[in-house]
């Protein structure tokens, strides 16, 4: 049974904030979704995703006939019992996190403390790097408010390790809850709540800047996984014969080393692994130690398209006015996300090199005209996308390309595949096929 007054305000309803209004509000918990962004506010209180998630409007639309009140409108906090912070924190030029976005939430949550007389817990969700709580968002809050933090509110760090295209399940079912803060009524509370929100699942209690290093292990550790496997499939790719996927597939069956993250490819992208390696290598450099191993996780992700490139080169010769089809431009499938993808850095590398390019992606197209606009073509079917090409490069792994075919290839110019996800490796194709981790 939910406390049903109980009062949640989520405050940035990006993919994490708007997964968790919406899976809140759908089990009945009086929710408080707010954002500066009025227009985002209006199409998604119109019950509209402003991205594309599975089951995300799905979900949202139950919340909304519920208890789902949406709003750019601050002071509707002001008589909540849990305040969410999951707001953005973008990259710098030098690596580190912009923390603008999150000074100005907590700003607007101080002021409002200030006015009423409620102990609410603010739960911090943004990525923050180690010491951020303490050093920052803690002082701006008691100035702010001029309340004492742990005795007039609470004030946690709640970390979040919820996946773009599983934001839904994820929200409703994660794996672990950190909770980071002080041993206060307040954690007790917090605790509580999520232990009857997500039975069984383990609850880490900890301080605040080890709540904060987690996501960054977490992340960096997933990112490391993938350089790995991307290292060992380049070596794969000179030994003839030799496959990438069988080998992680056997070493992922060692429980030592666990099959998830070990799908070799063009190198990770998104919103969240390049950027979080990046703080992690900027935030170790500042506190005097030497980040090597994330410097050649990093190193290894950023060269793998270059691999790319030098494959085509060497099929296809020179890049220039050649007609290539880029497959994918979403950083990974079921996502319209572009963030980081390295589809998007390899159009405009192949485009530097003057080759002509058409694109084709499920649900990224609108997205990827935002970037290109009539510098590249949209093709409005793969084999549309393929017709006239003469070299297709798969990028992200969509189950729309394994219905790729010898009917789809028919008006290729030259029928030349470069399968950076290995989707096609195991059709008959009539086509001369090349896939990274695949020895010819
Ligand atoms: C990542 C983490 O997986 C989440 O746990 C975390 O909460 C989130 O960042 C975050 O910090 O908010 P996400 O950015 O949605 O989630 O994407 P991932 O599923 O991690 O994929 C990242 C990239 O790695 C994609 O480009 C994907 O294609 C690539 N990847 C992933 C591989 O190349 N191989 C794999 O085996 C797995």
């Amino acid at each position: 049974m939910i406390d049903e007054n109980m009062k949640i305000a989520i405050v940035g309803l990006g993919f994490v904030g708007l997964s968790l209004a919406s899976v809140l509000s759908a089990k009945g918990y009086k929710t408080i979704g707010i954002d500066i962004n009025k227009r985002k506010c209006k199409k998604i209180s119109s019950g509209y995703s402003p991205f594309f998630e599975p089951d995300l409007e799905k979900t949202l639309r139950i919340g909304l006939k519920k208890e789902l009140t949406i709003s750019n409108n601050f002071s509707l906090i002001n008589d909540c019992d849990f305040i969410f912070v999951t707001v953005g924190t973008p990259q710098c030029p030098n690596g580190a996190i912009d923390l603008s976005m999150i000074k100005k939430a907590i700003t607007s949550i101080g002021e409002i403390l200030h006015k009423n007389n409620k102990n609410p817990i603010i739960i911090i969700k943004s990525t923050v790097v180690p010491g951020t709580i303490k050093n920052t968002i803690l002082p701006i809050l008691e100035k702010k408010s001029n309340k004492k933090a742990e005795k007039n509110f609470g004030l946690i760090s709640n970390p979040e390790f919820l996946q773009e295209s599983n934001a839904i399940r994820d929200t409703k079912f994660p794996h672990v809850i950190v909770l980071g803060g002080s041993q206060t009524k307040y954690m007790k509370k917090t605790r509580n709540f999520f232990a009857k929100l997500h039975p069984n699942v383990p609850i880490i209690i900890t301080n605040h800047q080890t709540a904060e290093m987690i996501k960054y292990a977490n992340n960096s550790f997933l990112a490391t996984k993938i350089s790995f496997i991307n290292q060992l499939s380049n070596i794969c790719q000179n030994i003839p014969g030799a496959n990438i996927d069988d080998i992680a597939k056997t070493i992922g069956l060692d429980p030592r080393i666990g099959n998830l993250f070990l799908n070799a490819g063009p190198g990770y992208g998104g919103s969240c692994l390049p950027k979080d390696m990046k703080a992690l290598i900027n935030f170790a450099n500042n506190v005097g130690t030497k980040p090597t191993l994330l410097h050649a996780v990093e190193e290894i992700n950023f060269k793998q398209l270059e691999k790319i490139i030098s494959l085509i080169e060497k099929k296809l010769g020179s890049i220039s006015s050649k007609q290539i089809t880029v497959l994918g431009t979403a950083f990974k499938p079921n996502t319209d996300d572009i963030r980081d993808s390295i589809a998007i850095e390899l159009i405009k590398k192949l485009l530097k090199k003057r080759a002509k390019i058409t694109v084709y992606d499920p649900k990224a197209i609108k997205n990827t005209k935002n970037v290109f606009a009539e510098k590249i073509s949209y093709g409005k079917s793969i084999a549309d996308a393929l017709s006239n090409s003469q070299c297709a490069i798969i990028m992200t792994q969509w189950k729309q390309f394994e219905a790729l075919n010898n009917k789809s290839t028919k008006h290729m110019k030259r029928k030349l595949i470069i399968d950076c996800r290995r989707i096609l490796a195991k059709k008959e194709l009539d086509v001369d096929y090349h896939a990274l981790g695949i020895g010819k």
